[in-house]
């Protein structure tokens, strides 16, 4: 049997170089909090408990958590990493702790899995996962002696010329023992360094000056560590996601005309043979089904667009698009519409709330909301449903059967409805039922006048 584990997430740091009012932690990459890819991983390597250590914003980080199997440990003043860990003490129950820290976003259980298999092997008292960098930057660089032991951590800010040129450095990913030595150790940490803080890494002097086993090791692909202290970091981690995400989509049959100008989060599913154009966004729960063309251009957020539809220049939120239908040039599908099989949603037509049904036309310029519009009905250019008695309660609805004909520029007055087969004559405002197989017209008379009379 396994050793138990405890996996301890350091979330508590004041992510100052972020300069934000916001939890570093939840800062968001692809779409979710940076935390909730660490928990993920964590999860992966399926630990007997999960501490998260929270401090900075707490309350905002404990809330992300709210539904979450974890436990939160708070750190009321950020005193540095070791410091952090220490607010453990007495709390963390797994013989073996693997400390992670929480702005890693690209991080996967299946690193975690080999560390912990290498620390295992090592049957060191603490291991330390490192990666080796061309250019190490602010990150912590590991001091190792000619035997290749592990003997130091030094921050950047503290190293000398020489250490700064070494290009092991530090993921701030460890496995621990946890006894009584971990602790006092953790207790006796000093601060004299640039930052005044209680440094973590400082464990591997120490735990080595106590005759205990240190080792370190590289990871496979350091972009998997890649921890996030700045916005530039920050877009980088979504780069790195959004190159995943479009690679793994071409691998499955998906064609992507410019990878680098196509944002895809990592949460979305696009079936084969879609051709995703140039400024695309496929957004939050997002379905793009087989045989689609999407883009230019195009924001779809939490939608479902079905096999053989066409989208170009809109914006679809929380909107239903079912097969070979039409959408755009210019299209807004805003939550509750759902339009489809074979419609066409053209030119600035807005559509809310509505369900359009298969074959039903609206080329351009109109708005629908809450409505329900037949088969193959017509909505002419600059239709629009009103609700003029809508006091903040439930909306009315306009209903529009099979057929139906609504010319240009007529206003529905909710509640309404137009039968089938019915026509309404352009420009008319409708405010009673036009009974199916008839025609409404509901606009005053031309007036024909000479131009002398006009004036007087
Ligand atoms: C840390 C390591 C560095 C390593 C780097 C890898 C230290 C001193 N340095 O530096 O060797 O190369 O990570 O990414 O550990 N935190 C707390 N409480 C605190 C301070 C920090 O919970 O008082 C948390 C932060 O929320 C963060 C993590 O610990 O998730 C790391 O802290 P951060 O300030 O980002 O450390 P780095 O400077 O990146
Ligand atoms: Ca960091």
């Amino acid at each position: 049997m396994g050793r138990t584990l405890t996996a301890i997430i350091l979330a508590a740091g004041k992510g100052t170089r972020m300069k934000s009012t916001r939890a570093k932690v939840l800062h968001r990459v692809g779409g979710r909090p940076i935390l909730r890819y660490v928990l993920d991983a964590v999860r992966g390597v399926d630990p007997n408990e999960i501490l998260v250590v929270v401090g900075d914003r707490a309350d905002d980080v404990r809330a992300e958590l709210a539904e979450d199997a974890v436990r939160t440990v708070e750190q009321k003043r950020q005193l540095g990493t070791g410091h952090a860990v220490f607010q453990a003490r007495g709390i963390a129950a797994g013989e073996t702790l693997l400390i992670v820290p929480g702005d890693l976003p690209l991080l996967t259980a299946a690193v975690l899995e080999t560390f912990l298999a290498y620390h295992a092997r090592e049957r060191a008292a603490l291991s330390v996962l490192s990666m080796v960098l061309p250019n190490p930057g602010g990150y912590g660089r590991v001091l190792r002696d000619t035997k290749g032991s592990p003997t130091r951590i030094v921050e950047a800010r503290d190293a000398t010329a020489e250490e700064s040129v070494i290009c092991e450095v530090n993921s701030a990913i460890y496995c621990v023992s946890n006894d009584a030595f971990l602790w006092e150790t953790l207790s006796m940490l000093k601060t004299a360094n640039a930052q005044r803080e209680y440094y973590l890494p400082d464990l591997v002097e120490r735990f080595r000056s106590a005759r205990r086993k240190v080792a370190a090791v590289a990871v496979d692909d350091p972009r998997r560590v890649l921890g996030i202290n700045s916005r530039a970091e920050l877009a980088r981690a979504e780069r790195v996601l959004r190159e995943e995400k479009v690679e793994e989509l071409m691998a499955s049959g998906v064609t992507v005309l410019d990878p680098e100008r196509t944002y895809v989060e990592p949460t979305v599913a696009v079936g084969q043979d879609t051709v995703l154009l140039p400024g695309t966004h496929l957004v939050g729960n997002t379905r793009i089904g087989e045989d689609c063309t999407i883009g230019p251009d195009t924001w779809v957020e939490d939608s479902t667009v079905e096999e053989g539809c066409r989208v170009r220049y809109s914006v679809l939120e929380s909107a239903k698009v079912r097969p070979r239908s039409k959408v755009g040039p210019y299209a807004h599908l805003r939550p509750g519409a759902d339009v489809g099989p074979e419609v066409r949603i053209g030119n600035f037509v807005e559509v809310k709330a509505s369900r359009v049904r298969r074959g039903a036309k609206a080329g351009h310029l109109a708005y629908l909301g809450d409505a329900e519009v037949g088969e193959e009905a017509n909505i002419g250019a600059g239709v629009i449903t009103c609700n003029l008695g809508y006091h903040g309660k439930t909306k009315h609805r306009t209903k529009i059967g099979d057929r139906a004909f609504i010319g240009s520029n007529a206003s529905l007055i909710a509640p309404v409805t137009v039968g089938e087969d019915a026509v309404v004559g352009a420009g008319s405002t409708i405010a009673e039922e036009v009974p199916a197989g008839t025609l409404a017209i509901g606009r005053s008379r031309q007036v024909i006048k000479k131009k002398k009379e006009a004036r007087e």
